[in-house]
């Protein structure tokens, strides 16, 4: 498995596919793969003839100095993973290579930023519209995939393509749960056997009020209430927020008299793990 670690490089091959005839599918991730990870890849490369993956952890979108620091990293891992799934090539670029000095540009988003994981985690989405715009400039794909575990980024990545007539099909694929229901997370690395345990919350509040909704429930108040009381009873868990949402729009919504989006971030003890999914189908 290639590693390309500069522009010109991933440029050449993608080059000598196109003129080949090859149609290219991408995957960006930030590393330290896993299934969730994985899933994307096997997807990109049972509809695409060449697959890159790219593995760079974008400082540009981390608000915390120590999250950026401690962000984990395999890419021996990462590189068997890749090979495993059908991949062709990793990027992985150097901060300099994708940040050289001088670097002035930043790529921002109105309105879709503003709520969910972009109320307290300030510039996050520019510098993930960043990163993307630029990658998506470098390789140039077909198509990208792209986690619903994300769900405000998949939004917003949707929304800036569309918007900047960047001609690549983004691709939404569903979120990846380890067997007892946590959502897969390369975060999940940092916690401690017990805060995994304490973690699954996350899922019980969200699998709850779905429940309520199938039984009738559709005020959009009084789900959130019996959501943040359930995860409340975890000593160690700290809910940045949970919100019920258009799918579409991420507005919040009143009631759910339809497909509405249940999504939250809670902090397990350090860790911020986020999850969400659909009720009220
Ligand atoms: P990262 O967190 O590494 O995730 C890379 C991709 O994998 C994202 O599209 C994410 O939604 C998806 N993913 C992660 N966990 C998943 C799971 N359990 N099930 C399904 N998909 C999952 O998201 C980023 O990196 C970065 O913001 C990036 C887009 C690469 C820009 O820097």
């Amino acid at each position: 498995m290639d590693v390309l670690r500069s522009v010109d490089e991933i440029r050449r091959k993608v080059q000598i596919w196109k003129n080949e005839g090859y149609s290219v599918g991408f995957v960006p991730t930030m590393g330290y793969l896993h299934e969730g990870h994985k899933s994307l890849i096997e997807k990109a490369a049972s509809e695409n003839d060449k697959v890159i993956v790219s593995v760079f952890v974008n400082p540009k979108q981390f608000d915390n100095k120590t999250d950026l620091e401690t962000y984990p990293s395999n890419i021996q891992g990462d590189k068997e993973l890749v090979e495993n799934a059908g991949g062709d090539v990793i990027f992985a670029p150097t901060t300099a290579e994708m940040y050289p000095n001088g670097f002035a540009t930043l790529v921002d988003i109105e309105g879709l930023d503003k709520e969910l994981c972009g109320a307290t985690r300030t510039g996050h989405f520019r510098g993930v519209c960043t990163v993307v715009t630029k990658l998506f400039l470098i390789v140039a794909p077909d198509r990208a995939y792209f986690g619903e575990k994300d769900f405000q980024q998949l939004a917003i990545i949707k929304r800036f393509t569309k918007d900047l007539n960047i001609p690549v099909e983004i691709v939404g694929c569903p979120i990846v749960r380890e067997e007892n229901g946590l959502a897969m997370s390369s975060r999940n690395s940092k916690l401690s056997l017990e805060e995994k345990r304490k973690a699954l919350i996350i899922i019980e509040a969200l699998n709850v009020i779905k429940e309520m909704v199938y039984q009738g429930t559709v005020d959009a108040e009084e789900l959130k209430k019996e959501a943040v009381r359930k995860i409340s009873t975890i000593d160690i868990a700290k809910i940045d927020y949970f919100e019920i949402v258009d799918p579409d729009t991420l507005e919040k919504i009143d009631e759910v008299r339809e497909k509405a989006l249940a999504a939250t971030a809670v902090f397990i003890g350090k860790t911020r793990l986020i999850d969400n999914m659909i009720i009220g189908e």
